[in-house]
């Protein structure tokens, strides 16, 4: 029997603090007006304390995982889509899968950019297809404010922090993801990216120094890739699925530039309003942007079950993805019976108190074999003559 992966949760998270175009031009040389006009941007949402790419990523996933009415130890597998981890490694997925208490599932980080979601999303349907996966989160989540020169204009003010997530599960039925396309050309790698903190050129005072920690842009070759790369990757999904661009009932782009959407929606042929924005409050959030924007336009009303979705975007790599959707939930979802919800809360906070326990027994564990570590350093070999004597 076919199978099919159904996007049946859904949810986003977007800081508290807000920074408007008005904050930005007493921070660098640029107005409410450039602004707008350039990019459409008008707020975006930054980090407080406590935040990060994990944190926000568990916000989004406990709310899709709330909407699929699905616990989290149902789940297969997570993929964070994210340009900016917690850490270098390990992975933020597996941060969000500890403090899920996702107990049975997989976790990894997918580094595509902007495109990150797609691509996440491509790589759950084809597991979930091939019927290795039942249940699998997707997330795109980003805390880009930490990678950004706060004193350069050209970047500082096109970004803005936050997460999305879906859950994708399998059924017999017809829809859900239909098909998917991904690319990429390395060849413009370093028209986005961050010079310094990888292997090619590691962290030192001097790169702190030159800045070279920052996320360097060069926007306008940005630009033409992005208008180009747009409506191609739209028309090659819908072909893939069978569908006209007439069938497409949305578009939800990647929230870069309204300019860019604008010129896309030109190049496709299709009315500005079948191009879902809402970059005016977010700015481009990368990896969530795509998530977020789904999730504003579900709870909106713009999307009722049967209609087909085409997801599509690009970013750093540089790389693009679009995903056709038919979507298969009915809006608003059935509301959850109080002992469900509950369960969940409870669920969480067994969870949380499970990794406090296990990090607790580790660093325990650690204290006790430090001793023998310390003998074995000095030539005593005693832990390993009592095992050869049995
Ligand atoms: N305020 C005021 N002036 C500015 C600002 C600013 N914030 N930024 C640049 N300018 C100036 C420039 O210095 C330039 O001045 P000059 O003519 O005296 O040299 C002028 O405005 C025009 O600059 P351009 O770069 O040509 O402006 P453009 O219209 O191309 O808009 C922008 C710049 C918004 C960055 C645009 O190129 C763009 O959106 N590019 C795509 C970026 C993008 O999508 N990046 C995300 C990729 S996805 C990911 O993976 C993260």
């Amino acid at each position: 029997m076919k199978r099919y992966a159904h996007i049946i949760g859904w949810g986003k998270y977007a800081p508290e603090n807000v920074l408007t175009n008005d904050d930005l031009s007493r921070m660098v040389d640029t107005s409410d007006e450039w602004i707008r006009t350039r990019t459409g941007i008008q707020t975006r949402h930054i980090v407080g304390e406590g935040e990060t790419t994990a944190t926000m990523g568990l916000r989004a996933a406990q709310a899709a995982l709330e909407v699929a009415n699905v616990t989290p130890d149902q789940i297969d597998l997570i993929i964070v889509a994210t340009a900016s981890p917690d850490y270098p490694t390990p992975a933020t997925a597996c941060l969000v899968q500890d403090a899920l208490g996702a107990t049975r599932a997989g976790a990894f980080d997918l580094a595509a950019g902007c495109s990150g979601f797609v691509y996440g999303l491509s790589v759950a349907s084809g597991l979930i297809e091939a019927g290795t996966y039942d249940t699998i989160l997707v997330i795109g989540a980003e805390t880009i404010s930490h990678a950004i020169d706060w004193s350069d204009r050209g970047t500082c003010v096109l970004f803005g922090d936050g997460a999305g997530a879906v859950v994708l599960q399998a059924s017999e039925s017809p829809g859900g993801v239909l098909a998917s396309v991904m690319g990429a050309d390395g060849s413009g790698a370093e028209l986005l990216y961050v010079p310094a903190g990888g292997c090619r050129r590691p962290t030192s005072a001097d790169t702190v120094a030159q800045g070279l920690h920052f996320l360097r842009m060069e926007g306008r070759p940005v630009f033409r890739f992005a208008v180009n790369i747009m409506p191609r990757a739209s028309r090659l999904v819908c072909e893939r699925a069978g569908l006209s661009l007439d069938d497409i009932e949305l578009f939800i782009p990647h929230q870069a530039n309204e300019r860019i959407i604008q010129a896309s929606a030109r190049a496709l042929k299709i009315p500005a309003e079948r191009m879902f924005t809402n970059l005016e409050r977010y700015g481009n959030t990368s990896a969530a942007s795509i998530p977020i924007a789904l999730c504003e336009a579900v709870e909106a009303g713009l999307i009722r079950r049967g209609d087909h979705l085409v997801l599509v975007g690009f970013g750093a790599g540089l790389t693009w993805a679009a995903a056709a959707v038919q979507w298969s939930m009915p809006w608003p979802v059935p509301t959850r019976p109080w002992w469900r919800t509950t369960l969940r809360w409870l669920y969480y906070r067994w969870a949380s108190l499970r990794s406090w326990t296990l990090r607790t027994l580790r660093r325990m564990d650690t204290q006790i074999r430090k001793p023998f570590s310390h003998d074995a350093e000095n030539g005593d070999q005693q832990p390993h003559k009592e095992d050869s004597t049995k």
